[in-house]
């Protein structure tokens, strides 16, 4: 971002006509008093970089996000802004087999074309090349994966999307967010807690949700069309966002499509467990001794605190209920009905999600010891009974551990396949399924389960969608789809109706290629009478799967799942 001599503006021309792309030309767009230049590749346009908060560097370091003033000037949008500081160590397993590693590196590490730095709240706008400034196009927000702590929203390239949904006929606007990660977003504590700064990456990505609705129209957007659409943690943040203020969406968004990403059991910000975190991160950068030790983290040089967040092996930086952003507990929030009734939620998961959780373990001995150590990191506060029952629920048998169905392969060291199981239905196939349960005949809900990308050793693991979701595939057809209707069906299964022009992107709707998008079979929603999932099953073929699979185990861990 760079701010520069006024450029000529280019001007669009209006709805239902064709606007002639001027490669010499960048495309522009006005922003307040500011004329916003970006970068076209003939496909799409991207507005990348354009700061939607003021800097949290420095004194504004661990406070909420605060909105940045009417644009003006000239504003160089033509490249990714600073991304967020990544923290955390990430040590690997010497078990790790070379598939195991080649799956993480192709899945998880694209390369950065930007770089890190405190100063970061920026986001990219990507709309289809002919869009017209009368256009209302559905808006994707993306929010990117990152455990909490790593990765930036370079991580999936969004004009893959935007172009495919041209190519099908409904096109969409893509916008994604940078937001705070490791303790700059997610620092626990009672202190955090008093000053209200709690979950400070999730208040970031609303305050950008706030700049959709009042930007999104000068790119051709509908405000009242927005997804949030997010993996893993960005998938967990995107459903998040229903409990926020005790559901209160502000109607920022309309509909949330996770990817393995669900309301997983939290606690509170400053229970034992996270104010030793706080008061460990406090002590290594010696802020322990003073009376406000928040001021102290402002005034720490931010080498220091990389130099002790970005060594940090601990690598626990999460969301836990802190008052303001979660009221109380995400997961009583959403027992409660605390949670956003007018949105439409697709959620999913991949077969073996578990497998995943495995590079936690560094020691080649698993044992009953190691796997309590697991449940209890989710649910400190369980009795010793129920701790038995769970190991009682996943035995030691590879047979039905994770990767599932395939037998007594891929048990890379013992007891390997049953913690991946347990860890899975932990993490995802419980928490999915509750949210499912409880939400299902209230708003509408669809589950899908994923079995391609099957790499030996992880089986269909955490990420395995990637591919296809961000990279044109069937699923990111469902996802323009819901996009557009809130219903991943194509509307032409549904509800077949004339082709109107200003769903467009100004081009004249072509309906023969429409018949590409019926790559899926019908997706009927969840209910509780049929909880059915849609299989992305091999071989780019498709399955429905009754979503009672593992119930004594998963109906039991949900039991937990319902109690702080
Ligand atoms: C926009 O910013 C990029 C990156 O700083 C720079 O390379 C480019 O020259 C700038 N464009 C213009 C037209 O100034
Ligand atoms: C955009 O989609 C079209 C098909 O509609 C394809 O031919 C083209 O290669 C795509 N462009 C990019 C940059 O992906
Ligand atoms: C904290 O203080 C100790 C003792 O003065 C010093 O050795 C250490 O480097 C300090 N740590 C940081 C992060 O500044
Ligand atoms: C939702 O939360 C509010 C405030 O936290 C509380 O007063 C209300 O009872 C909750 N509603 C439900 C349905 O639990
Ligand atoms: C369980 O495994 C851990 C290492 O992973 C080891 O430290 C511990 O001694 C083992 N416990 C038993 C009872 O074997
Ligand atoms: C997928 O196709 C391959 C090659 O035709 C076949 O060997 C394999 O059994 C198929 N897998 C499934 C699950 O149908
Ligand atoms: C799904 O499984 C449950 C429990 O096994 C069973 O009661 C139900 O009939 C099944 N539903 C379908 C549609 O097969
Ligand atoms: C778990 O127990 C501790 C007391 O040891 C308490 O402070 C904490 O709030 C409890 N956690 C939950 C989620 O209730």
């Amino acid at each position: 971002m760079a701010i520069l001599a006024p450029l000529l503006i280019v001007l669009h021309l209006a709805l239902c006509t064709l606007a002639v792309s001027v490669p010499s030309r960048p495309p522009t767009i006005q922003l307040d008093d500011a004329t916003v230049f970006g970068v076209s590749d003939g496909w799409t346009r991207s507005f990348l970089g354009i700061p939607f908060a003021e800097s949290p560097a420095g004194q504004m370091r661990l406070q909420l996000p605060k909105a940045v003033p009417p644009y003006s000037g000239t504003i160089n949008a033509t490249q990714f802004g600073k991304q967020c500081l990544n923290t955390g160590a990430s040590t690997i397993p010497s078990w790790l087999t070379s598939d195991m590693k080649t799956y993480l590196g192709t899945t998880f590490g694209p390369p950065n074309p930007s770089s890190f730095d405190e100063d970061c709240l920026n986001l990219n706008v990507i709309v289809p090349e002919n869009v017209g400034p009368l256009e209302k196009l559905p808006i994707v927000a993306y929010i990117f994966f990152s455990g909490f702590d790593f990765s930036g929203t370079y991580n999936e390239d969004g004009r893959i999307m935007v172009n495919h949904s041209v190519a099908i006929g409904e096109p969409v606007i893509w916008v994604s967010m940078n937001y705070r990660l490791g303790p700059y977003g997610f620092l626990p504590g009672k202190e955090v807690k008093e000053a209200g700064v709690g979950n400070l990456g999730l208040q970031d990505q609303r305050l950008a949700l706030r700049w959709i609705q009042k930007y999104a129209k000068a790119f051709g957007g509908d405000p009242s069309r927005v997804t949030l659409l997010g993996l893993s943690a960005g998938g967990s943040s995107a459903i998040f966002h229903t409990v926020a203020n005790g559901g209160n969406n502000e109607n920022l968004f309309h509909g949330v499509w996770t990817e393995s990403g669900p309301i997983q059991h939290a606690g509170y910000i400053d229970d034992p467990i996270n104010q030793a975190i706080y008061d460990d991160f406090v002590a290594a950068v010696n802020c322990s001794d003073v009376a406000d030790s928040l001021q102290c983290l402002r005034d720490a040089d931010i080498s220091t605190l990389q130099g002790v967040a970005g060594n940090s092996t601990e690598n626990f930086w999460a969301t836990a209920a802190d008052g303001v952003f979660f009221r109380d507990l995400p997961q009583l929030e959403l027992v409660n009905g605390n949670i956003s009734q007018n949105v439409a939620i697709v959620m999913g998961l991949s077969e073996d999600e578990g497998t995943l959780n495995t590079l936690a373990v560094l020691d080649t001995t698993i044992n009953d010891t190691v796997i309590t150590g697991l449940i209890k990191k989710t649910y400190p506060n369980i009795t010793d009974g129920d701790v038995q029952k769970l190991l009682t629920l996943y035995p030691d048998d590879p047979a039905i551990g994770a990767p599932y169905d395939t037998g007594t392969d891929f048990e890379i060291i013992p007891q390997w396949k049953r913690y991946a199981s347990i860890a899975g239905d932990i993490d995802f196939d419980a928490p999915i399924r509750l949210t499912a349960q409880l939400r299902a005949d209230k708003q509408p809900v669809w589950v899908y389960y994923y079995e391609r990308n099957f790499v030996p050793g992880f089986g269909s693991t955490h990420g395995a969608e990637i591919p296809n979701m961000y990279g044109a595939g069937d699923m990111t057809d469902l996802l323009i789809h819901f996009a557009s209707t809130f219903n991943p069906n194509p509307s032409f299964l549904t509800n077949p109706s004339s082709p109107t022009c200003s769903s467009t992107g100004g081009a004249p709707r072509d309906t023969s290629k429409e018949a590409n998008t019926a790559r899926a079979p019908y997706w009927p929603a969840y209910s509780t009478s049929a909880p059915t999932y849609l299989v992305f099953a091999a071989n780019d073929t498709f399955a429905y799967l009754n979503g009672t699979y593992r119930s004594e185990q998963i109906d039991f861990l949900n039991t937990l799942n319902k109690q702080p």
